[in-house]
């Protein structure tokens, strides 16, 4: 059966005088949360805005939950389920948050031309109890609200349009630490529903953090995707001098052996102790590659 949520099958977008997106091909599981990394202009908000129809591509093909999709306009990306979620909100700071979730589709009372103003509020307060972290009201304006919560107003808005692939461009950007950590509690239950999310993102703790998937692109090209925990062993092979990291390089390898053999069956998850104890004297510090890592990626 097939498990994919989203297939990127070589995506080509240009622009005039830049090729923003070069055969990009990149497959995201169901439920996974998916980062997508890369330095600026590497082309990581181009593929989201094709992948939701708000940019057309050149040539490629994209497929959602197994089936090839025509996505060539927005309506496009809600009616296969996808939302795309910018870092400008696309809401109306003078309206209450249940007013604008349902922006343009209101709920009427029966057959009449009557808004539902209480249904919409009772639906707006069911989805906005899914997300309780940040614990909202559906009363509350959108103009009073921290950029965190506006964030989460719209994952509801994206869970009320039934989407079951969520992209965040750099959802964090604007987060205090506390605010990021409820966020990723929200990403969390997302995936513990079944919801597919993509994850734009500069900061390389927080992929540690909350992503499954990683995917780095550069110059419009994709590196590599692997799972986050085989990023740790790849990091460190890149100090060991490997700069030229290439797509088909596996892990473990039968090429490096007489470094991989020595990760053993560590977990990852434990990495911060068990990896510096092994390598200890060679990589002194979390930011020792941590840096290494953004010299390649240009993330830090
Ligand atoms: N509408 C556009 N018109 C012309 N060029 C564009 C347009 N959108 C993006 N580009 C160019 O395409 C390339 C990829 O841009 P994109 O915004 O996808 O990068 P990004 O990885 O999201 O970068 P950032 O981290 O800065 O958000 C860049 O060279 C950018 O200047
Ligand atoms: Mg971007």
């Amino acid at each position: 059966m097939n498990d994919l949520a989203l297939e990127f099958i070589n995506i080509s977008k240009s622009f005039p005088g830049v090729q923003a997106l070069k055969e990009v091909s990149i497959q995201i599981k169901k439920a996974d949360v998916h980062a997508i990394v890369g330095e600026n202009g590497a082309g990581k908000s181009t593929l989201m805005k094709i992948a939701v129809g708000e940019l057309l591509r050149d040539a490629g093909i994209i497929k959602v939950f197994g089936r090839e999709a025509q996505i060539i306009s927005p309506s496009d990306g809600y009616s296969c389920g996808i939302s795309l979620i910018h870092q400008e909100f696309s809401l109306v700071s003078t309206l209450d948050i249940a007013q604008n979730i349902f922006l343009g589709r209101e709920l009427t009372r029966g057959n009449s031309p009557f808004m539902d103003s209480n249904l919409m509020h009772k639906q707006t307060e069911e989805i906005l109890d899914s997300l309780k972290m940040f614990r909202l009201d559906s009363h509350l304006k959108i103009g009073d609200l921290t950029v965190a919560q506006k964030q989460v107003v719209e994952i509801a808005k994206a869970l009320s349009l039934n989407s079951k692939i969520i992209i965040m461009d750099e959802p964090t950007a604007a987060l205090t630490l506390e605010e990021t950590r409820r966020l990723f509690e929200v990403v969390r239950g997302l995936k513990a529903k079944g919801v597919t999310t993509l994850f734009i993102s500069h900061r390389l703790e927080e992929i540690f953090e909350i992503a499954d998937k990683v995917s780095i692109l550069r110059d419009g090209e994709l590196i590599l995707t692997k799972q986050q925990t085989q990023l740790f062993p790849l990091i460190i092979l890149i100090n060991y001098g490997i700069h030229k990291i290439r797509s088909n390089l596996t892990i473990p390898g039968e090429k490096y052996p007489g470094i991989l053999t020595n990760f053993g069956n560590k977990s990852v998850h434990h990495r911060s102790s068990v990896w510096f104890s092994i390598y200890g004297g060679k990589i002194s510090s979390r930011n020792h590659i941590t840096n290494s890592f953004s010299c390649f990626t240009g993330i830090y």
